[in-house]
């Protein structure tokens, strides 16, 4: 496939560029993305597409030639603007905001999709990759992780207001699976405290209640999960603040 002259950039990140081509979207990926990992993202969202949870439709994944040369995601498009647009748009409405963003997530948690990946096997992977960690505090991860709740849920594993799209009657629909797993809600949860405190503690904590509030989930379970979350956020290897992430990571300070 060769990309149209009239696409528009919409992100760039460390190892992907994301095009608008008019009506579909091409997540066009270079040379250090693993091809498994564009074709396990473009079936996790074929698995979320059939299991109904509004989401643009996977068409095809594909090698691009010329400029942008590289393995890509096709999606459909989904018109409109992301939630964390609106959000920084209308920073007064942000309570309001945050309750439409949290029952969308309580909604997906009430999907299943049997087939969709493991997200214990996924986080115990994550954490036997960790190099900043010793062996004594992975197998303190691992034996958390172990004791933990599992879960069946559809849990989008990057669920922040990026990542929501606001359509133009205001319906909304969720992109970026890369990270779907079927699982346990409270670890889902945590991924999302964790993205919001990222940027700003008082979010965070706003949306931990709000969560809480609308699923009547205990906050305790959320807490438990924070170690192992923090853990393979660092396993990612985003941009993002180590220390603090390491901070979370210090199982000695959470029971
Ligand atoms: N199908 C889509 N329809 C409309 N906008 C999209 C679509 N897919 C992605 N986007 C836009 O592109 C941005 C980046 O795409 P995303 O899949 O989230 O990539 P990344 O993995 O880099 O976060 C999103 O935050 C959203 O603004
Ligand atoms: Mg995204």
């Amino acid at each position: 496939m060769i990309l149209p002259d009239s696409k528009t950039e919409l992100a760039r990140r460390g190892n992907k560029v994301v095009y608008d081509l008019g009506d579909k979207i091409a997540k066009v990926f270079n040379e250090t993305k693993p091809v498994s990992d564009v074709f396990n993202e473009a079936l996790n969202l074929a698995r979320i597409n059939e299991c109904g949870i509004p989401s643009p439709k996977a068409i095809e994944v594909t090698q691009i030639e010329g400029d942008e040369n590289g393995w890509a995601l096709i999606t459909s498009k989904i018109p409109g603007v992301t939630l964390a647009e609106k959000i920084e748009a209308e920073p007064q409405r942000f309570g309001e905001y945050l309750e439409q963003f949290v029952d969308l997530q309580i909604e997906i948690h009430g999907y299943s999709s049997p087939l969709l990946n493991r997200q214990d096997a996924k986080y115990s992977r994550m954490i036997n990759s960790l190099e900043q960690i010793n062996a004594t505090t992975r197998y303190n991860l691992l034996e958390r992780l172990d004791g933990l709740k599992k879960g069946q849920s559809v849990c989008h594993g990057d669920f922040n207001p990026t990542n929501v799209i606001v359509g133009e009657n205001g319906e909304l629909a969720v992109c970026d699976w890369a990270h779907a797993t079927q699982g346990a809600p409270a670890a889902d949860v945590a991924m999302t405290y964790l993205l919001f405190a990222l940027n700003s503690k008082e979010q965070a904590e706003a949306y931990l209640e709000t969560y809480c509030n609308r699923a009547d989930m205990p906050m305790q379970i959320v807490h438990q999960w924070m170690p192992v979350i923090a853990a393979s956020e660092l396993a990612r290897k985003r941009k993002v603040d180590e220390e603090f992430l390491l901070s979370w990571v210090d199982v000695f300070d959470y029971q």
